[in-house]
């Protein structure tokens, strides 16, 4: 079976398709884990000028111009992604890039907020992309982003049948490319520790503000016995950094 990088996994389309059946789930972890912790960190986006990386379908870049943001620029490698994308921020002023996030480069310090949700582990070396984050930002400005959390890239043992009951962490410190099973195809993943997370966001020049996992919230579960296998291992972790004002 071939295996894709992250944009190409997203343009087979039966991988497209599966992967929004999978978004339109009930308790999907998404909607449960992913977004309520992103959307804390934010905090207010009203006059804020974003660039969201991986944007994918750019749904959050809606939900932000209806919230007030200033401006919205999505990047993401995917055609799909873009087209769809296209489609949900239709009357908006914002600007959808189609390009790969290694080949992206800052023209300025445009953004007062960066945000990347779950595509930085698509990335092989997010040193250059961390430096580009910053040369974006404005004096004061946050790079917000979430990824898989490494207790889950460190090995994909476990999920290779089907729903996960018991999780394996493994391999932490062998950092470096995994070769993942899903949604019915191979796709490659890169696995960092959280030290390294830390340490890259140091090395760019940002000031670390937060750290979170996605310890998930009872209110947001009907299901308790989904609740409870929610809260035996988190899935995601949650960073931002801030540029120093001058
Ligand atoms: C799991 S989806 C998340 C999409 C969106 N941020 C969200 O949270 O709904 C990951 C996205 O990252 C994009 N992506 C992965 N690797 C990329 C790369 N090297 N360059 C640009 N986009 C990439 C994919 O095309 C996909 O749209």
């Amino acid at each position: 079976m071939r295996c894709s990088d992250g944009p190409n996994f997203f343009d087979q389309e039966h991988v497209f398709q599966a992967y929004w059946s999978h978004r339109e789930l009930a308790e999907n972890a998404n909607d449960t884990l992913e977004k309520p912790i992103f959307m804390e960190l934010l905090g207010s986006p009203h006059d804020l000028s974003i660039l969201d990386l991986g944007c994918g379908d750019a749904r959050f870049g809606r939900d932000m111009h209806l919230q007030g943001c200033r401006r919205y620029v999505g990047v993401d490698g995917s055609a799909n992604m873009i087209i769809r994308a296209a489609e949900n921020l239709r009357n908006t002023s914002s600007i959808l890039i189609h390009q790969r996030l290694e080949e992206w480069r800052a023209e300025g310090e445009h953004y007062d907020l960066v945000t990347s949700r779950l595509a930085l582990h698509y990335i092989e070396d997010l040193r250059p992309l961390f430096q580009q984050v910053y040369a974006s930002l404005v004096p004061g400005g946050r790079f917000l982003f979430s990824v898989e959390h490494p207790v889950i890239t460190s090995s994909s043992r476990s999920s290779e049948s089907g729903k996960r009951e018991d999780w394996i962490v493994d391999d932490y410190f062998v950092t470096g490319e995994r070769i993942v099973n899903w949604l019915g195809q191979r796709v490659k993943k890169y696995h960092r520790t959280i030290e390294d997370f830390f340490v890259l966001l140091r090395e760019a020049g940002f000031l670390v503000e937060s750290l979170r996992e996605s310890e998930p919230q009872p209110s947001l579960f009907m299901d308790k016995a989904e609740y409870r296998r929610r809260r035996r291992i988190p899935l995601f972790l949650f960073m931002c950094g801030r540029k120093a004002c001058k």
